[in-house]
């Protein structure tokens, strides 16, 4: 197990891993980042590709890829294991059935049944229904691979009989959300029958449910079935096609939102692999989170008259709450993308081009239906508009808006601004995404302060003889901090006192007692990359002093008041002479203050 775990570190670099989750960006040697584990406005998450470790200095989390990727993905070892693993390209050896848990077995079900379905699509007899019919809809071999869609035959026990073969259960394959239970008794059967299968990836690529279009032209049974909500699929989670389109939307900052299967595949074809869809559905909060990490920029794309429908409308208010730019690419003639495409490529690129800012829509929408020379349009005007414009996150777009609806109008600004305020700003729906964020743990003043000059002493060891002749080691008063310290002055003492440039820094991570000191002299090398990567080595080295004067003059400061209350105690006990020697030791810090200014 150990070397197979060495094997995925040595495999998969941290800082691609990291990018695939969220944005990141390079100062010095290290990677920064917006935490995605508590809020915060300015970046203090930190990624290193030379000692392949992440740590927040806001929240104080930190670690592996193991342990990035099970918070991140809110799995267990086993599970990142298996994740890792895939990414490595190295094999498991499966000794431990600890290491199979559930949840493997379950996506691994999955997968085998995407494999299943796709060789009933490309391959058997019974699949020339479903070739046909994407012939017809104008799907290409190329897209059928890139999406490994599949085909569910017409048949009550296909997908059972096959995966009882490979040796799962009628229980697991139920609640891989593959099968149905009879109403009465204990059997079940396929829920996917005579279907067009759809594939719905993580964003890792690994399935996790499935969309399945009928064949049937009077769409009994539902147009679309869906796997219900399972231990791996959640569709207020899931969004279609971030796996394949993830890196295209980071690169042109933009996602393109559409609402089916079908228009993916057409979108995508189209050559806008930045394309995903929702699922139908609105697009939740959660995913909205999700869909940020990779981009600020949402184009979406609907039929005309759908723009006033609900749950697409919902959609836009949530992003425009949480201050995500949303554009809206018109398809002309009420069709949806996929129609679009195939009837003139062209109308849709430049309906993508000429995409409307989605208050510049709304403005246009609804000029266009109400006279505005009239005092009834002004009001059905203003109504539509000023909630649209309340929705916004951000006060300078709400006045800029403000602005543009008073000149259509001919309405002071105030006096908009009046109304926009008597409607009720709702409080965003509390999200459930896998992230747990949490607040970050205030942490004492000492630590801190701290933790920069023991980091400032390991990055630029010149400044070691400062610290070390300047800050006692009894003035740290966090222990590991303190423990880490002694160790360096031992290694500093011994090897290189006079001779401070051959301060080998592998060299004292190695010979650190205790494997976790390591990890902690790590942590505070990339603090001081965090801190001070384009500082001077002058300009350090003030910093430090400041650092260490203001650590011992609050560690002082906080003495006296210590010794000032048991002063106090003591004349109540009436100990005169302890209350001299607390006297003296009084005197003895107020002059080591003194010295300090
Ligand atoms: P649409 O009804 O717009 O279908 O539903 P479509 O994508 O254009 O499909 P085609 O072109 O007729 O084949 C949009 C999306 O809503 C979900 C599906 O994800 C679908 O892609 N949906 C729709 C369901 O989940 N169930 C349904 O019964 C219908
Ligand atoms: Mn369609």
């Amino acid at each position: 197990m150990a070397g197979q775990i060495d094997d995925i570190k040595a495999r998969v670099d941290i800082v691609d891993l990291v990018s695939e989750y969220i944005r990141l960006k390079q100062t010095g040697t290290n990677w920064r980042a917006l935490c995605p584990f508590h809020n915060e406005k300015s970046p203090s998450f930190m990624v290193s590709r030379d000692k392949q470790i992440w740590h927040c200095f806001g929240c104080n989390e930190g670690g592996d890829i193991f342990t990035f990727v099970q918070k991140m993905d809110n799995i267990e070892f086993p599970e990142a294991l298996r994740l890792l693993a895939q990414k490595a390209g190295v094999k498991l050896i499966d000794q431990d059935p600890k290491m199979s848990s559930q949840r493997n077995r379950l996506m691994d079900s999955l997968v085998l049944t995407t494999k299943f379905w796709h060789q009933n699509l490309v391959e058997a007899a019974a699949g020339q229904k479903a070739r046909d019919y994407l012939a017809k809809r104008g799907v290409s071999e190329k897209m059928i691979e890139e999406f490994k869609l599949g085909y569910a035959p017409d048949s009550w026990d296909n997908l059972i009989k096959f995966l009882k073969s490979q040796k799962y259960s009628d229980q697991e394959i139920f609640l891989a959300g593959l099968s149905v239970k009879k109403d009465r008794g204990i059997d079940f059967y396929d829920r996917f029958r005579d279907r067009l299968m759809f594939p719905i990836n993580d964003f890792h690529g690994n399935p996790i449910g499935f969309s399945g279009r009928t064949l049937k032209a009077d769409e009994v049974g539902g147009k679309y079935i869906n796997t219900p909500q399972t231990l791996v699929y959640n569709k207020s989670l899931a969004i279609f096609n971030l796996d394949k389109a993830k890196q295209e939307i980071k690169k042109k900052n933009y996602a393109i939102l559409v609402e089916g299967q079908m228009d993916v595949l057409a979108v995508f074809a189209a050559g806008y692999e930045n394309v995903i869809a929702s699922s139908g559905t609105a697009l939740s909060l959660d995913q909205l989170k999700i869909l940020k990490r990779y981009t600020n920029n949402l184009a979406i794309s609907f039929d005309t008259d759908a723009a006033g429908q609900s749950a697409a409308k919902r959609g836009i208010d949530l992003a425009l709450g949480e201050e995500v730019n949303v554009k809206v690419i018109v398809v002309p003639g009420g069709k949806d993308p996929d129609e679009c495409i195939r009837h003139n490529i062209n109308d849709w690129h430049s309906a993508v081009k000429n995409a409307k800012s989605i208050m510049e829509y709304y403005f246009d929408e609804t000029f266009k239906k109400y006279d505005l020379k009239q005092v009834e349009g002004k009001k059905a005007a203003a109504k539509i508009l000023l909630t649209a414009i309340s929705k916004l996150g951000n006060k300078i777009e709400q006045t800029h808006w403000l602005q543009q609806l008073s000149e259509a109008i001919n309405v002071p600004v105030d006096i908009l601004r009046e109304s926009l305020n008597q409607g009720e700003a709702k409080p965003a729906a509390p999200s459930n995404v896998g992230v747990k964020l949490k607040v970050a743990q205030p942490r004492s003043l000492n630590e801190m302060m701290a933790e920069q000059i023991l980091a400032i002493g390991l990055k630029y060891p010149d400044n070691l003889p400062y610290i070390i002749d300047n800050l006692p080691v009894d003035l740290i008063t966090d222990e590991s901090l303190k423990q880490l310290y002694k160790q360096l002055i031992v290694y500093y003492t011994k090897n290189i006192s006079g001779e401070i440039n051959s301060f080998n820094y592998p060299e004292f991570s190695i010979q650190l007692k205790a494997d976790n000191f390591s990890q902690l002299a790590d942590k505070l090398v990339l603090l001081a990359e965090k801190d001070f990567f384009d500082f001077e080595p002058q300009v350090v080295g003030v910093e430090l002093i400041k650092i260490v004067t203001s650590l011992k003059r609050a560690y002082y400061q906080s003495q006296l008041k210590d010794i000032e209350q048991r002063i106090k105690q003591e004349e109540k006990n009436k100990q005169s002479g302890e209350i001299e020697n607390l006297n003296d030791e009084f005197n003895k810090i107020i002059s080591q203050l003194q010295n300090l200014e």
